[in-house]
């Protein structure tokens, strides 16, 4: 049977196995969900035994398993290190969603669950392209997973894992689907990934909630302090203000930004399929600038006060923000973190306290296009959408990638099949089944193609 063959006549159980792997609800940041987390790692684990990987085995940590599964077929032949992740983002807020986040369902050709493109539907195409590939004797490399359960809370423990088994790990390249490309008509290539710096803040002002009426006006409130603060973050040309922060940030050379000039882009159609009326963000760079190659700092949630039903009048002890920082080549998550948590206690008015933490981070990646990997990539989606993809910057993090490369010393190739519609992390994600075949028609081609 040749692979095609092999891919059409499992194509519906390729699908209904994946869904079965969506009714996990595998959240990584709710304790609530330790157990379903466990099972999404078995059951993905169990699902590489049985196509045929060796030594499948859950690398313990100090938190969730890492899914490992080998097949080394011929060591004169380079080694892929698939990398994965089965956790998911929480659904909240799940009033907003069609059919239930973690009841997979299917509407005009597409899967939606959480999960389905972030990233269990991406990482099942490499599940499922080495089944094919076993089943039809044509594994052309040696193949290496590692399936992740921490992706979505930050990879620190697979940081250690990676850290603690280079040998085990040794391959040639790090292939991974966890990205998107510009349409199923555009295929891309991302080259690049921002690094994050994530931080709290917390502003105290009187030790409890007062009446507003009896001190409104003469204490500082939290809220509008840190309102004050949050907006002096950015200039009148939306550049960020903290001392330092651009210090390190690569600048991209003319040529390049003519070069990302000519990726398809259609405002008019960014913007009517967000319903703004406009766009916001850094003077004089595009929006694929402003999302692929420029650092920015956004608000993720902000709280205190009466949120309740009806007016309570009160001026509020204290308020919060969580706030993220995007980062480029070159800035360093740890600095920048640093300089951030500086900056914001020097702008505190005397009127307030302020606490500053740091959660999470990572850096940013960048992966070469003159490499024999990214040429395989390249080949392999030119092979099935019948065009060239384009080479572009993504604007989102994995942490990991920066780590293959400083611990590993291997390159990264971020072959994703997602779109940005497919509203990762949002209500309603969704992934097409068209990519999801796709997918799993073009990674036997990189295997092929990087083995010559
Ligand atoms: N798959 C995404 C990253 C991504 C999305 C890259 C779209 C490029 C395009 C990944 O699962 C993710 O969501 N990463 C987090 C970072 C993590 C430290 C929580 C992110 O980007 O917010
Ligand atoms: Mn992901
Ligand atoms: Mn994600």
């Amino acid at each position: 049977m040749t692979q095609k063959e092999y891919i059409n006549s499992n194509q519906e159980r390729f699908l209904n196995e994946l869904l079965d792997w969506l009714r996990i609800p595998s959240i990584s940041a709710d304790p609530a969900y330790k157990n379903d987390v466990h099972k999404a790692a078995e059951f993905v684990a169990e699902k590489l035994r049985i196509a045929g990987a060796d030594n499948v085995s859950l690398e313990q940590t100090a938190g969730y398993p890492i899914v490992y599964g080998e097949k080394m077929v011929d060591p004169s032949k380079p080694t892929v290190l698939v990398y994965g992740h089965y956790d998911v983002q929480p659904s909240v807020p799940d009033e907003l969603w069609i059919t239930p986040a973690f009841e997979p369902s299917i509407r005009d050709g597409n899967i939606y669950a959480r999960g389905a493109c972030d990233d269990k539907g991406q990482a099942f195409m490499h599940v499922k392209a080495f089944e094919t590939m076993m089943a039809t004797d044509t594994l052309a490399c040696n193949v290496k997973f590692m399936i992740e359960g921490e992706e979505e809370v930050g990879s620190t423990n697979l940081g250690i894992y990676v850290g603690a088994n280079k040998e085990k790990l040794a391959a040639d390249v790090v292939l991974i689907s966890d990205t998107g490309m510009i349409a199923n008509n555009i295929p891309s290539i991302d080259t690049g990934l921002r690094g994050l710096s994530y931080v709290e803040v917390e502003v105290t002002g009187p030790n409890i909630d007062l009446h507003s009426g009896t001190y409104g006006g003469a204490v500082a409130n939290p809220i509008n302090v840190l309102c004050d603060m949050i907006s002096s973050l950015h200039d009148e040309n939306r550049h960020i203000t903290i001392p330092g922060f651009y210090d390190n940030v690569e600048e991209v050379s003319p040529e390049d930004r003519a070069e990302m000039a000519k990726t398809p882009f259609s405002l008019d159609e960014y913007k009517s399929e967000l319903d703004v009326n406009d766009v916001m963000g850094e003077a004089g760079y595009s929006t694929i600038e402003r999302t692929g190659i420029r650092p920015t700092l956004d608000v993720n949630g902000i709280w205190g006060g009466y949120i309740g039903e009806g007016a309570k009048t009160v001026l509020p002890s204290k308020a919060y923000a969580k706030i993220s920082m995007r980062l480029v080549p070159n800035q360093k998550s740890q600095d920048i973190s640093d300089l951030f948590k500086n900056h914001f206690e020097s702008i505190a008015p005397k009127s307030v306290k302020v606490k500053v933490s740091l959660h999470h981070g990572g850096e940013a990646a960048v992966t070469p296009t003159d490499s024999k990997a990214y040429r395989a990539a390249s080949k392999a989606m030119e092979a099935t959408f019948g065009k060239k993809p384009i080479p572009t910057r993504g604007g989102g993090s994995i942490p990991i990638v920066a780590l293959f490369e400083e611990v590993l010393g291997l390159k990264t190739v971020l072959m994703g099949f997602g779109l940005d519609s497919d509203a990762i992390h949002s209500p309603n994600e969704k992934y097409g089944i068209f990519n999801f075949n796709k997918g799993i028609e073009t990674i036997p081609y990189f295997f092929k193609y990087f083995a010559e």
